[in-house]
């Protein structure tokens, strides 16, 4: 499987804001909310953990939002260059280098110590990407796959939470550059998504990422591949794989529309 931000390295910060740098809160305001009612001690699965900044925000209970938590935290994705990061941020706050597993979404299924052992996965800003060799023909084959492995890992009554761009809003506003700008350390790190977009809101679309640090001149590109489907096209391929939707919500930013799913895997 591909890695689209193996070559970024402290560029990534441009993503983050300092708080989720911290591992303070989640990228995903309505995960945070969501996570205020999961019992402390509960074990917690990022399943695309990247640099693992919301393994340590679980880890720490999301002290940013409220009274939540401390909860199990572990840790997996299919890169390996960003688990290396993941593993030496988070050991100096005490998290064992054993709670992260390189593993896709699809082979979670054959971890046989984490079958059905968490009771919350996070899936988050992940789902909607197209590794390599998928397109938007084998892109409902590939999702129906990563929902079983992330079901295979789950407590049978235990929550996915997982969030998709909003493609029909994407569209709408033409496709409009996100930019991101974020300040660490006294330096500013920017990221500008260009869009390339597919022929329709359900076609594969590709963004070019252009990251800087304007302090240190530092400069990156990266492609990522991306495949449009609707929340309710989303929401009957979760029914299909055996989850029930208990939430729905508009989140992101104005520029940058997502919807957040909360399902509950019932079989
Ligand atoms: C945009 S980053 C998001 C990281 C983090 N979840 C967050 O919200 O900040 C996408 C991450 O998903 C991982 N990823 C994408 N597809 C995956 C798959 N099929 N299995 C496991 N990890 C995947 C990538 O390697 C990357 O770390």
């Amino acid at each position: 499987m591909d890695d689209a931000y193996q070559d970024i390295g402290r560029l990534y910060l441009a993503l983050l804001s300092p708080e989720r740098e911290r591992g303070d809160r989640l990228g995903d305001d309505a995960m945070n909310r969501w996570m205020l009612d999961v019992p402390p001690g509960a074990s917690i699965l990022d399943a695309c953990c990247g640099v693992g900044n919301d393994v340590l925000a679980l880890h720490r209970g999301i002290p940013a939002v409220g009274n939540a938590g401390p909860w199990n935290a572990f840790g997996s994705d299919f890169s390996e260059s960003l688990l290396r990061v993941a593993r030496t941020r988070t050991a100096a706050c005490g998290l064992p280098a054993d709670r992260f597993r390189r593993s896709s979404f699809a082979d979670l299924a054959g971890i046989a110590d984490w079958h059905r052992r968490f009771d919350v996965v996070l899936a988050a800003h992940a789902i909607y990407t197209a590794p390599d060799g998928i397109d938007e023909g084998s892109y409902d084959d590939y999702l129906r796959a990563s929902l079983h492995g992330m079901k295979a890992v789950l407590r049978t009554g235990g929550h996915l939470l997982t969030n998709i761009r909003d493609w029909a809003a994407a569209e709408a506003r033409g496709f409009p550059p996100t930019i991101v700008e974020n300040r660490h350390g006294g330096e500013i790190f920017r990221c500008r998504y260009h869009w390339q977009p597919g022929r329709t809101p359900g076609s594969l679309h590709a963004a070019t990422l252009a990251f800087e640090c304007r302090d240190s001149g530092e400069r990156a590109l990266s492609t990522l591949r991306f495949v449009g489907r609707s929340a309710d096209e989303m929401a009957g391929m979760f029914r299909e794989a055996g989850f029930r939707i208990v939430g729905r919500e508009a989140t992101g930013a104005d520029g940058d529309p997502f919807i957040t799913f909360m399902l509950q895997s019932v079989s």
